[in-house]
């Protein structure tokens, strides 16, 4: 069993004053109560990470800081972008890559996937990609050749180097933001695919997260039955005691298997 890994992706909230309170917040529980089995990541917009990373580093709260995205190019003429280096600058060392809402609302592609990745871990940051079927292809049943496509036009040929640096996100786009959730059946068979079709990849013991309505009260469960190393968490990673929560299911989880 891997390591526990709880990643809180802000999406487009907070802005930088509600995120450093939200940073503060946290720093005040896990001191009181650190989470010795599990490493915690908040994911804020790229407008809030230099005041988070302040109080990170000030207030030394055992948390790492991600970006939810980045530019498939290092430098130059393009409007609106952000860099891979930029967000190193800053103190990002994880950056979501083909996040599904990424794919469906700024046409992101399979081919510029691939190619954000390679920047990724290039410069030595973790990749946390993103792979899910919609709601059509789960009711054709369809979704483990969907995945093994996206895994395959993403991690295929990577060299070995960038595979240590990559990490898979399963999050089937009917359970994002809907409150549903994929059952921990649905979650452990696709967690059992992405394995098998990683380690096909020569990416073994890679880090298999779920992501998808994730909250407070179905983490535990879903990390024991559906065989996650851990959660890509959206809404509920917005509240302190929510976000705890769930990182608090996945370090007790981890330590009772251990
Ligand atoms: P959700 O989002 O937890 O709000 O469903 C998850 C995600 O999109 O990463």
């Amino acid at each position: 069993m891997n390591r526990p890994l709880v990643i809180g992706n802000w999406k487009m909230n907070l802005d930088y004053v509600e995120a450093v309170h939200l940073v503060q917040q946290i720093g005040v529980v896990l001191r009181n109560k650190p989470l010795e089995h599990v490493d915690l990541v908040v994911v804020p917009p790229f407008v809030d990470i230099r005041s988070v990373t302040s109080v990170v580093e000030s207030e030394r709260v055992s948390i790492t800081v991600g970006a939810q995205h980045a530019s498939v190019h290092e430098a130059g003429a393009h409007t609106g972008e952000v860099s891979v280096p930029m967000l190193q600058r800053l103190g990002v060392s994880w950056i979501l890559v083909g996040h599904s809402e990424r794919r469906a609302m700024y046409a992101m592609t399979d081919e510029v996937v691939a190619q954000t990745l390679r920047t990724v871990t290039r410069f030595g940051l973790t990749a946390v990609l993103c792979v899910g079927e919609e709601l059509s292809v789960r009711e054709s049943g369809d979704q483990d050749d969907f995945v093994t496509a996206q895994l395959h036009a993403a991690l295929g040929g990577l060299d070995e180097a960038s595979r240590g640096l990559v990490t898979i996100a399963y999050e089937p786009v009917w359970a994002i933001g809907t409150g549903l959730t994929a059952s921990t059946g649905q979650v452990r068979e696709m967690t059992e695919h992405i394995r098998t079709v990683a380690a096909s990849l020569s990416l073994d013991g890679v880090r298999v997260l779920y992501g998808g309505s994730v909250n407070a009260e179905n983490a535990a469960a879903l990390m024991s039955e559906g065989r996650v190393d851990g959660f890509l968490v959206g809404g509920a990673s917005l509240k302190a005691e929510s976000f705890l929560a769930i990182g608090q299911a996945a370090n007790d989880c981890y330590d009772g298997k251990r």
